[in-house]
């Protein structure tokens, strides 16, 4: 027989003769009257739903001993209002199947509550908890918006390769790909043989589908990347994965104040998105996870972004009345610490970042009149810090090789890049958001390991 998701049972809340639903149990209640009270939940919904069972029931008298906290169930019968206090609604077994039993001495999930390290460790079974299954749900629910919010705007969703030749961030966190025999690699004047590697060249995992998709901006007007990038990084911290999603729109005609205005609307949109279409799973987060999310997520719904200059951004932190691990200094990255302080003790919201030192950046951004700054910008939050870095992009032939020369860019390998400069060459910019970091904050997540199903880390590549 069909099944119906219990996520549909509870928010129709209406009677029904007979319906089915399949799922995992979460707990089982033996009451002394003869019955068992089952929370069963299928992943639709945060909820369970209860299943009452009289133990008279012929299947359940087969299957008793394997109905346990874990177990997977096809439960049928009518679907009633319930005595409780919910006025919900539970089925009332008229038939239980158990597919697969959980023996209580090694299911590692017993507990109401597990550390989320502990979790980290079971990453295969953790999607069976309240918090993950809430996290998936959230983090699904924020890819759709990014696809829905793109293309009611027109823009074209654009697959750019995984394994490249270039290093478009150029901070060389380039994973290798590589065919040759690691145990004999083959040289060349002691120098490694590429030419003999699968590709005849050394390539890479993208940190970045930046580069591939200026190409089809330039010919599609506004595209958006959405896909998996990686970074061979080695930080430890609670925002960096070594692999990790990344949204990455360009858009030919825009200037920076465009790309801005863009990225303002985008994060906007995608948590209003949220918050109408995953309410109990957000208010789940409110109330366990983060107090006060729901709050802050309003607020940022509803202000405006603050905008500031980085030469100004530099000056405030200056006169700050805090002691900064790393002096906040013209020409030096901003750091965790300060992005804090911008966000969460001057501005108090969501801040953009614009007009940084040439030095720091790649060599791909807009050069400004000043000679020292190019029109980059980033996206700070508030607990966060940087979620989306961007900029307009250099569109002058000779003042990008000039960059490139200056950078030690092999002008070989970036020649189609340069064509767009060459043919039909037009001011565009873009961004790209981390989708995890997304994800952390709209639900409250502390740690990025934990709103990935399976995180990749240094060190770390299980499941
Ligand atoms: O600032 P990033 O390095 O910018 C770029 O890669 C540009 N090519 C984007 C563009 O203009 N099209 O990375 C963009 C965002 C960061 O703001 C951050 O949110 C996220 O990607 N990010 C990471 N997220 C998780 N783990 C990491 N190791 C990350 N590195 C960057
Ligand atoms: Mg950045």
């Amino acid at each position: 027989m069909k099944h119906t998701k219990i996520n549909k049972l509870i928010t129709e809340n209406i009677e029904h003769p007979e319906i089915t639903v399949k799922g995992w149990v979460r707990t089982r209640r033996d009451s002394k009257g003869g019955f068992s009270f089952l929370e069963v939940n299928d992943g639709s919904c945060l909820k369970n739903i209860q299943v009452v069972v009289d133990h008279s029931v012929e299947t359940f008298q087969k299957y008793a001993s394997q109905l346990h906290t874990g177990s997977s169930v096809a439960v049928c019968g009518p679907l009633v209002r319930s005595q409780g206090k919910e006025q919900g609604v539970e089925i009332q077994a008229k038939e239980i199947t158990v597919y697969g039993g959980a023996n209580p001495e090694s299911y590692p999930l017993q507990k109401k509550h597990h550390s989320f390290e502990f979790l980290r460790e079971i990453a295969h079974l953790r999607a069976r908890t309240n918090t993950f299954g809430a996290v998936m749900r959230v983090r699904n629910r924020l890819a759709f918006g990014i696809h829905k919010f793109f293309n009611d705007k027109g823009f074209v969703y654009l697959h750019t390769p995984i394994i490249t030749a270039g290093d478009c961030e150029g901070a060389g966190e380039l994973f290798q790909v590589t065919t040759l025999d690691l145990n004999n690699i083959p040289r060349v004047n002691g120098k490694i043989d590429y030419k003999q590697d699968f590709f005849g060249d050394k390539t890479g995992l993208t940190v970045s589908g930046q580069l591939q998709g200026e190409t089809y901006a330039m010919a599609l007007s506004e595209i958006y990347t959405f896909g998996p990038t990686f970074r061979a990084e080695n930080s430890h911290t609670s925002r960096h994965l070594a692999e990790f999603w990344m949204v990455e729109p360009e858009m030919a005609f825009y200037d920076l104040n465009d790309d801005m205005d863009l990225a303002e609307e985008f994060i906007k949109y995608l948590f209003h998105d949220a918050l109408s279409h995953c309410a109990e799973d957000l208010e789940f987060f409110d109330a366990r996870i983060h107090p006060g999310l729901l709050e802050n997520h309003r607020l940022i719904c509803d202000a405006p972004f603050e905008r500031v200059d980085y030469t100004k951004a530099i000056e405030l932190l200056g006169k700050a009345n805090v002691k900064f691990t790393y002096a906040p200094e013209w020409g030096c990255n901003l750091q965790a610490e300060h992005e804090h302080y911008l966000s969460e003790t001057v501005f108090k919201r969501p801040v953009m970042v614009f007009n940084y030192p040439e030095k720091i950046k790649p060599f791909y951004m807009k050069a400004n009149e000043d000679g020292k700054t190019v029109r980059a910008m980033d996206v700070l939050l508030p607990k966060l810090g940087e979620i989306i870095g961007g900029s307009q992009r250099e569109d002058d032939y000779d003042i990008l090789l000039q960059r490139m020369r200056d950078k030690d860019i092999e002008e070989k390998e970036y020649q189609w890049y340069l064509d767009l400069r060459r043919f039909g060459s037009a001011p565009h910019a873009g961004f790209g958001l981390g989708f995890e970091r997304l994800v952390q904050f709209v639900t409250g997540m502390e740690n990025i390991r934990d709103v990935i199903p399976f995180p990749r880390t240094p060190k770390n590549a299980k499941f």
